[in-house]
């Protein structure tokens, strides 16, 4: 019988991480008065009613993040979370723009985090890779700006993703910078198809010449796309937990996740935001096993499907597979 490969994480936001307890300590540390009274209250605002209400909570507690070590510790309790879990390779996003355009430096922010990765191997045993995600509810020319003063500073980053508030924010906005990262051989993932509809997928890939897809739901409701994600082999990097929290579904038993496999899609099984969504990448893998009756094969599936998307080298997936 063969081994399964360890657990890949390709669909995690570092901010989304941020547990309760972490938000309210870094909050005194930092002199930062949130509207929540405790931990406790502030993890009863846990209830989204779409991806809106669910990134408005998300961009309030980011600003509790002021210094490089908070940045740091955000990765650290990460790693150590997913280490826990047994991830072995984690491709973590960072809403740096976030950051920015609050005032907070690029070298703090991006530096904290870098500063954590650098040594995720070594004290964790987890290769990463970091992706620069960008915002598509803000103008597509400070993203530009943004990946140019990146690169011109010679930032070590992996790949470029687009995210947050997606109906009404074609990907097509995005042409530019996704052209800036290809013409420097960055990787390149996208939001699409998890509340906007399956053209985005389309756009996606067509304009933004994205390698794999986050979410990429409602592909399904057009089967044209569904056999060019087969035939083309596009890793979906699918998050159920997130889905149920952010009514993407109705209940995680009728998460469409088998009904992919059985169409031959690139599916994997990841987190988005952990800490707000009731699960680490394990914990997701847990639920859709209980929930939707993943046969083993199905399982080997998944986690095969997570190593053949990561963006490593042939001896890195090789080693993971
Ligand atoms: N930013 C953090 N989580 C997100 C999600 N699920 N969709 C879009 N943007 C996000
Ligand atoms: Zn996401």
């Amino acid at each position: 019988m063969s081994t399964l490969p360890p657990l890949v994480e390709l669909h995690l936001h570092l901010e989304g991480t941020l547990e309760p307890e972490f938000i309210m300590r870094a909050a005194r540390k930092n002199g930062i008065d949130l509207p929540w009274a405790s931990v406790e209250d502030l993890r009863s605002r846990y209830e989204f009613s779409d991806l809106q209400s669910f990134l408005d909570l998300y961009y309030a507690n980011v600003s509790v993040l002021r210094e490089r070590e908070d940045f740091s510790q955000m990765v650290y309790e990460y790693l150590r979370r997913a280490q826990a879990g047994g991830v072995r390779h984690a491709e973590v996003s960072l809403d740096l723009q976030v950051h920015t355009s609050r005032g907070v430096p690029l070298e703090v922010a991006f530096g904290g985090v870098r500063d954590a990765l650098d040594v995720a191997e070594e004290r964790y045993g987890i290769t990463t890779r970091l992706i620069i995600s960008f915002l598509r509810d803000r103008p597509p020319a400070e993203a530009a700006d943004l990946l140019r003063r990146l690169i011109v500073t010679g930032a070590r980053f992996d790949g470029i993703g687009l995210d947050s508030a997606e109906a009404d924010y074609p990907p097509a906005l995005f042409t530019e910078v996704y052209e800036i990262a290809r013409q420097h051989g960055l990787r390149r993932t996208a939001h699409a198809g998890e509340e906007g509809p399956a053209e985005y997928v389309r756009q996606a890939l067509d304009l933004l010449h994205v390698e794999r897809i986050d979410h990429g739901n409602r592909s399904l409701e057009d089967d044209a796309l569904v056999q060019r994600l087969v035939r083309e082999r596009v890793p979906l990097a699918v998050c159920p937990l997130s889905n149920v929290r952010l009514r993407v579904v109705d209940v995680i038993e009728e998460h469409p996740l088998v009904r992919m496999l059985e169409h031959g899609m690139q599916v994997s099984v990841h987190s988005d935001d952990p800490a707000y969504f009731g699960g680490y990448v394990d914990e997701n893998l847990v639920a859709v096993r209980d929930a939707l009756a993943i046969t083993p094969a199905q399982e080997e599936t998944l986690l095969r499907n997570a190593v053949d998307a990561a963006f490593v080298d042939a001896d890195r997936r090789a080693e993971l597979h």
